[in-house]
């Protein structure tokens, strides 16, 4: 089957989400420990202000740059009614570093005491080709929102559990995603190898974030069917969002299509945190699953399909064997 021309059904679905009221998260989070990657701007900000709000014990900003870091804590505790509640913590993370992403989760695993929630997400989407030198030269996206975002899962996936044994709760993983994963062409999938493709210009930068969230569902789904409970494994669609830097980067007419077509049916960065908040408070039916608007929701059909299926096989043993090569033996934590 064709990976995905874009269906009306997309249309159709997007129109439903985007209108969907999604109510203020209310659940309590007196006592967690978070981290957000990505938490200086757009969606990420406003999911680690919801957390302060809640009350978590402490809230990581996980973020490429400090200086950004300092001042979206400074914004997040200037915005709270009642300040002090949250120990804000900003955090270094380059996704585009491995030794970066290894020693983040080096940190989290030997001094927080507890993890409750990791909301992974950082993400990018660009036009233009560039090789992460210290992520092994693959392409930027593909290291950010794929590869390094689940060296992050793996690694962090046993102070999760550690935290469910000890203090009885039930620990999220929340990878965020997207609806565009929907109309990824992915033409890579015939190639002998998917991820050495990224190593290379070979394939069209056009449809690499789309295919980054194709990647990262799949992924979520086969680290979610090794790792059953006590952690809930999940990812989420916060829908499209205005006031984010996403787009920044791409071609400016691109940009401006994007924005002038769909502003109309976009959210607020705040809507789009809730709705990664209700995922990353998903009950055990979400697990594995994809949620949008607060709910388990359908995946495009490639996903669901007898090839997707084993797509997802295919790459999770691509990527274990990449993992496997930064930091050895990291999949046994699986
Ligand atoms: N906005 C939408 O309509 C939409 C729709 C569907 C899905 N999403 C997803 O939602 C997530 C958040 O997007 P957003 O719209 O809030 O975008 P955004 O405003 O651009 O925020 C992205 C965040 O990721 C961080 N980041 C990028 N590269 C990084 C790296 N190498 N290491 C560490 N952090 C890095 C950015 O840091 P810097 O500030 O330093 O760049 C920023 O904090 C992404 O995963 C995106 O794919 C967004």
């Amino acid at each position: 089957m064709p990976v995905s021309p874009i269906p009306a059904k997309f249309f159709l679905d997007l129109i439903k989400h985007q209108f969907t009221p999604i109510p203020l998260p209310t659940t309590d989070c007196t006592g967690q420990t978070i981290i957000v990657t990505g938490a200086n701007a757009g969606i990420g900000l406003e999911a680690a202000r919801h957390y302060a709000r809640l009350g978590a014990a402490k809230l990581i900003l996980a973020c490429r740059s400090t200086a950004k870091g300092e001042a979206a804590k400074a914004n997040i505790e200037a915005s709270l009614a009642t300040p002090g509640v949250t120990t804000i913590e900003v955090w270094p993370l380059d996704l585009c570093s491995f030794e970066s992403v290894r020693h983040f989760c080096r940190r989290a695993d030997t001094t927080l005491p507890r993890l409750d929630i990791f909301l992974a997400n950082a993400g990018i989407s660009t036009f233009r080709y560039s090789p992460a030198p210290d992520a092994e030269g693959y392409e930027s996206t593909i290291a950010t929102n794929v590869i390094s975002t689940f060296l992050m899962a793996f690694m962090l996936l046993p102070t999760l559990r550690r935290t469910a044994a000890q203090h009885n709760t039930t620990p999220h993983l929340t990878i965020v995603t997207s609806d565009s994963h929907t109309f990824a062409e992915f033409s890579e999938r015939n190639a002998p190898a998917i991820f050495p493709t990224y190593l290379t210009t070979a394939y069209p930068m056009a449809d690499r974030y789309t295919t980054s969230k194709l990647l990262s569902l799949l992924l979520t789904r086969e680290l979610a069917d090794r790792a059953p409970s006590p952690v809930v494994i999940n990812c989420v669609n916060p829908g499209f969002c205005r006031s984010t830097n996403l787009f920044d980067d791409w071609p400016v007419l691109a940009a401006l299509l994007l924005r002038v077509v769909f502003f109309p049916l976009s959210r607020s960065a705040d809507t789009g945190a809730r709705v990664l908040l209700a995922a990353a408070d998903g009950g055990p039916e979400s697990h594995g699953a994809y949620l949008e608007s607060g709910h388990v929701s359908t995946p495009s059909a490639y996903v669901s399909s007898t090839e997707g299926g084993e797509m997802q096989k295919r790459v999770w043993g691509e990527l274990v064997v990449i993992l496997e090569g930064v930091e050895p033996g990291v999949s046994k934590g699986v």
